[in-house]
């Protein structure tokens, strides 16, 4: 059995092993060496969750991880200051685990709000009790939200995320409409049991004013189930959507956009693939996350960890953390592979890292 586990990768201490700049153009970005430049930034910050979702859960959720090794609403705002000031990202979205599950969530966009005036916001969600803090949420400063549902099949959710809780995923994504936290996105992870489902929800989605992506299964579930083979791919869901709805290609909304669009029944609505297996954007990805516990993670796969946590609380200024920020992405491998034969999982799961 899979030990099931946060899968916490070695974590290089902020100090004397943050990753060699050599090479590196004396540059204030977030440079790498592939000639990338991250704008984007992810913050996890929980592992916890209401779902079990397969593809990303054991049934049992993952280890809680102690409040104190999380990074707290004043840190999280110092670190998207920092960012965005001293790094030029410029778009910044929260992630988990369940971004709601944290009490302090409408602090935590408040103090992102105030060190970065401007820069939009984003909230990934699965939407549940989203309903209830939706307008908070908006007046702290939060700009957007995607939720994930994967099917409008009450049983086939259930089953799917382990909790029977469709209508109150529903009964979010109205509220966050009523809040006027738009354009809603909604995302949905290709997966065979509910593919047969994805007509009525892109007909939903049109109708509910959602702009509906599919997202490819990335081996990142704590079961380890994932394989090539039974994948699901933007192929196999072109096809399936092809036989209901006349589906023109549009291409990405910039070179950056992991999805790839089509007009639904000649537009304006459009659909979304995000075929991270088989088509990778690596070569334009423009992201840089952080761990729930204060780590730069320069991607989803690759297990090297750049601790920031330990420099916060240690008293560090703007500039050295901005320098071990820079060092982390500097070392950003090329790509993911997940399509190669000699692929290799990382340790830490998408509840672990946020996606
Ligand atoms: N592959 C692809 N997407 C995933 N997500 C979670 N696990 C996976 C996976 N294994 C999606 C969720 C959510 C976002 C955070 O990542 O559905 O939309
Ligand atoms: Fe929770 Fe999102 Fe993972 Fe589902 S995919 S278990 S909603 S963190």
């Amino acid at each position: 059995m899979a030990a099931i586990a946060l899968g916490i990768p070695a974590v290089r201490r902020g100090g004397s092993d943050v990753p060699s700049m050599a090479g590196r153009p004396d540059v204030p970005g977030l440079v790498d060496r592939f000639g990338r430049v991250a704008h984007d930034l992810r913050i996890s910050i929980t592992s916890a969750c209401s779902l079990r979702c397969t593809y990303c859960m054991p049934a049992e959720g993952l280890p809680v991880i102690p409040r104190d090794e999380l990074l707290s609403a004043g840190e999280i705002g110092r670190l998207v200051g920092i960012a965005v000031h001293e790094l030029g990202v410029r778009e910044v979205r929260f992630t988990g685990g369940e971004p709601l599950t944290r009490g302090d969530l409408v602090e935590i966009v408040r103090r992102s709000a105030e060190a970065a005036p401007g820069t939009p916001l984003a909230l990934t969600t699965n939407g549940i009790g989203l309903d209830k803090r939706a307008e908070a949420l908006r007046d702290a400063g939060l700009s957007r939200v995607n939720v994930s549902l994967d099917t409008l099949d009450r049983e086939h959710f259930a089953r799917l995320t382990r909790r029977d809780r469709l209508p109150a995923v529903l009964a979010g994504i109205a509220g966050a409409h009523r809040a006027g936290l738009g354009p809603l996105k909604v995302n949905a992870v290709l997966m065979r049991q509910t593919l047969h489902d994805a007509p009525a929800l892109l007909e939903w989605a049109i109708e509910h004013g959602c702009r509906l992506r599919f997202i490819e299964q990335m081996p990142l579930d704590a079961d380890e189930a994932w394989r090539r083979e039974h994948m699901v791919d933007a192929e196999e869901l072109l096809a399936v959507l092809g036989a209901r709805f006349a589906l023109t290609p549009v291409g990405r909304e910039d070179p950056a956009a992991p999805a790839e669009e089509w007009l639904v029944d000649g537009g304006p609505a459009t659909v979304g693939i995000i075929a991270s297996v088989t088509r990778p954007f690596c070569g334009a990805c423009d992201r840089t996350r952080l761990t729930a516990e204060g780590s730069v993670r320069s991607c989803l796969f690759g297990d090297d960890e750049t601790d920031l946590r330990g420099l916060l609380r240690a008293g560090a200024g703007d500039d050295e953390i901005a320098e071990v920020w820079r060092a982390a992405m500097w070392a950003k491998k090329a790509g993911h592979g997940i399509d190669d034969v000699d692929f290799v999982r990382p340790v830490r799961t998408m509840g672990g890292i946020g996606g």
